[in-house]
């Protein structure tokens, strides 16, 4: 369906999002025809780049992150429609040019998309309402990192909310916008097998991991204040927990989703100090192998502060107070520099009560189901089946669902998926204000903690799956994470 006329307005427009992610993403969504030929993009930043200067910036930092050469023609079409204001985000002043950029009709979709450091969301919003550009029909999306703890976000909720509507604000998560997230939700509820079996009756746990190879990059200043536990575990992690663990919503509405997320998030058991030193491992890369290549460690990377206690990696188990969920671990990882990039859910059911077979009980390998989001996009069932022959020997076998090959059409990048969803006012994948104070609610005991104690993390070498404490934290419970249990090749 392609989209009704909007003015999409970038903060932070010359940045490395808007150039890797945003206009790539836009630039998917002309290429097939779905903007409305006078539809305009605004990137504001605080360069002083002439428009000319400023599409062949375009050009160099942007155009190669489109996936497929950009036709002479289409991309010139592109470029017809973005138009760079050059702004100082902290001075109403200087706002005039921006309100001459934008088209004064009011049946027109404006959104202003703060792709910049969250210390500026307060002073951007307030401007736009001095300059009466914060209409009561615009929108407003926030991009990462949303505070750094619950008082930050609170702020970041009161700043905001002083000039629009909730109905107006759309916090970012980009997990929301993966196609098996929202696969997730169809397999859960488009389908009658599995809700009934959904819950702690028969399901014994839940392994979400999202592994990254790559290190922090030219990120440091930035990641080395954040660390993994609020880079990727209140947000992204947290999501995919809500989804998997949520009770049925009564509808794909925003608000039905968003009330049972955060239900989820409300039940989350609160750790305290005795709970949290056994049930969380955290971890930094040391120098290390990946794809064969010889990599620096965490500590050695350009601008690591000495002696850094940031952590790149962290693993916990973490349970669900609600009789649907009680007794029921959570296993959560993520991590740089690990071993392999991958992003899945499994989630693993009772073992068989009783053996008919000669085969001893402890020899069936429990159902699974394995949810995975990258690199492919995919579903698998484990089952038990008959191996051929004349004896009854049962083996695990595997049922395979490639959303590739199953579904051929051309697929959305989460940020395009999100960026369309914002400029048609669909507000289900993005987070409501009390889903994110209840995230950060139950993270900051766990930031406390680690502060006070002066906790270091656990060295693991890159190209590994983590320190050896993240297996003894799941083997205590007689469990493996799902890469340790597969056969060797
Ligand atoms: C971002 C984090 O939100 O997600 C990054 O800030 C991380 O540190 C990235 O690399 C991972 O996203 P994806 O989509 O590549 O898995």
């Amino acid at each position: 369906m392609a989209l009704s006329d909007f003015d999409l307005v970038f903060f932070g427009g010359s940045g490395d999002l808007a150039m890797r992610k945003l206009l790539p993403a836009m630039y998917a969504r002309d290429v097939c025809d779905d903007l409305p030929a006078t539809a305009r993009i605004v990137c504001v930043g605080r360069d002083a780049f002439s428009q000319e200067e400023f599409l062949r910036f375009v050009e160099k930092n942007s155009k190669p992150h489109i996936k497929e050469t950009p036709a002479d023609a289409t991309w010139a079409r592109f470029l017809q429609r973005i138009v760079y204001v050059a702004l100082d985000a902290t001075d109403a002043a200087s706002f005039g040019p921006l309100a001459e950029a934008l088209r004064q009709d009011a049946a027109l979709t404006r959104v202003y998309y703060l792709a910049t450091p969250p210390h500026l969301f307060a002073t951007i919003c307030d401007n736009l309402a001095r300059t009466g550009l914060a209409t009561p029909n615009s929108r407003v999306v926030l991009e990462k990192p949303l505070g750094r703890d619950l008082a930050s976000a609170r702020q970041i909720n009161l700043d905001v909310g002083k000039v629009f509507a909730e109905s107006q604000i759309y916090r970012i998560d980009h997990y929301l916008g993966k196609e098996t997230v929202q696969n997730l939700l169809a397999l859960r509820f488009g389908n009658i097998l599995f809700e009934p079996l959904w819950r702690r009756e028969w399901i014994s746990d839940v392994q979400i991991t999202i592994a990254e190879k790559i290190g922090v990059g030219n990120r440091l200043g930035y990641y080395d204040t954040s660390g993994a536990l609020r880079d990727m575990l209140q947000n992204h992690l947290l999501q995919l927990l809500c989804i998997v663990a949520m009770e049925p919503p009564t509808s794909i509405a925003p608000d039905a989703v968003r009330d049972a997320k955060l239900q989820v998030l409300r039940s989350l058991k609160r750790f305290t100090p005795t709970t949290l030193a056994q049930n969380i491992v955290r971890g930094q890369y040391r120098s290390g192998h990946i794809d064969g290549q010889a990599v620096p460690g965490y500590r050695d990377e350009p601008d690591a502060p000495k002696g850094s206690r940031t952590e790149t990696f962290v693993a916990m188990k973490a349970e669900i107070d609600t009789w649907r969920w009680a007794g029921v671990p959570f296993y959560l990882r993520t991590g740089k520099r690990m071993a392999d990039r991958l992003a899945e859910i499994v989630v693993r059911f009772k073992p068989i009560p009783h053996s008919i077979f000669k085969q001893p009980t402890s020899s069936f390998q429990p159902n699974s189901l394995v949810i995975r989001l990258q690199p492919d996009e995919g579903l698998s069932m484990n089952l038990m089946a008959k191996t051929p022959g004349d004896s009854m020997r049962l083996k695990q076998a595997e049922l395979e669902l490639d959303f590739r090959e199953q579904f051929t059409s051309p697929r959305m990048e989460a940020y395009e998926r999100l960026l369309v969803d914002v400029l048609r006012g669909q507000l289900t994948l993005f987070m409501r204000g009390d889903e994110l104070e209840a995230a950060w609610e139950w993270v900051e005991p766990i930031l406390e903690y680690w502060e006070q104690n002066d906790s270091a993390p656990l060295p693991y070498t890159s190209g590994t799956w983590g320190p050896a404490a993240a297996s003894a934290l799941i083997g205590r419970d007689g469990l493996q994470w799902r890469e340790e249990a597969l056969p060797e090749d």
